[in-house]
């Protein structure tokens, strides 16, 4: 490898933390397939504003693939097999999202990642994601990989506590970040998304976050 090469090589990802990145364009040459994939599973599943526990509908519209997924209502967060609104289980996580996320996480320096979960988020313009941790999956330590296609956005990465300082991360459609080990706890959030349209995903942005939960 020349050292142009090698230094372009380096600059398509930005470390966010020791076990952090973003992985820039990576998701790029597989987007078709992600989206096809995307649209049989909506029509499985469709997107869903769900209500937190405090009673607050939230403004990203999520669905989800994978042996489980992650729901929200009254009761609580929590991961179930089934769509609580078909009673259907999920659809299973294509070649595709296996393929991408386990390579993604490679990357990245997190070997044979086979996560078990993807929750998919559609933020239409205005839409943001207030900080949070991932914090209901039972698997703690393998990475989450998140996926962001279409209008871009602000991703919000933090420390571990709610009122940590965070940095502003641009993410562009193809953009990967991976997030694990002992940086897998971090606050993390997206600024409201600018309104706009997008060549291929129209006005809207669209990610997918994977998950190992058990
Ligand atoms: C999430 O934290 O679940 C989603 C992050 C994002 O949309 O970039
Ligand atoms: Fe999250």
């Amino acid at each position: 490898m020349n050292d142009l090469f090698a230094a372009q090589q380096r600059e398509t990802c930005t470390q966010l933390a020791a076990q952090a990145c973003v992985l820039h364009g990576f998701a790029l040459p597989v987007v078709g397939a992600l989206l096809a994939d995307i649209r049989t599973i909506q029509a499985s599943a469709p997107f869903r504003h769900l209500v937190t526990p405090g009673g607050h509908v939230m403004q990203v519209a999520m669905t989800n693939c994978g042996t489980y997924g992650w729901c929200s209502d009254r009761r609580g967060y929590r991961y179930d097999r089934v769509d609580p609104q078909t009673g259907n289980p999920w659809l299973p996580l294509p070649p595709t999202f296996l393929q991408l996320a386990a390579d993604a996480a490679r990357e990245a320096g997190f070997e044979d990642y086979v996560p078990d979960a993807c929750l998919i988020n559609r933020y239409a313009p205005g839409t943001r994601l207030s900080l949070h941790q991932d914090r209901d999956e039972h698997d703690r330590s393998s990475p989450i990989v998140s996926v962001s296609l279409g209008l871009p956005a602000t991703f919000l990465f933090g420390g571990f506590e709610r009122g940590d300082k965070t940095v502003r991360v641009p993410l562009q459609h193809g953009d990967v970040v991976v997030w694990g080990g002992g940086d897998r706890m971090r606050f993390h959030g997206v600024l409201p998304v600018k309104p706009g349209r997008h060549d291929v995903v129209g006005e809207q942005r669209l990610n997918l976050t994977f998950r190992k939960v058990r």
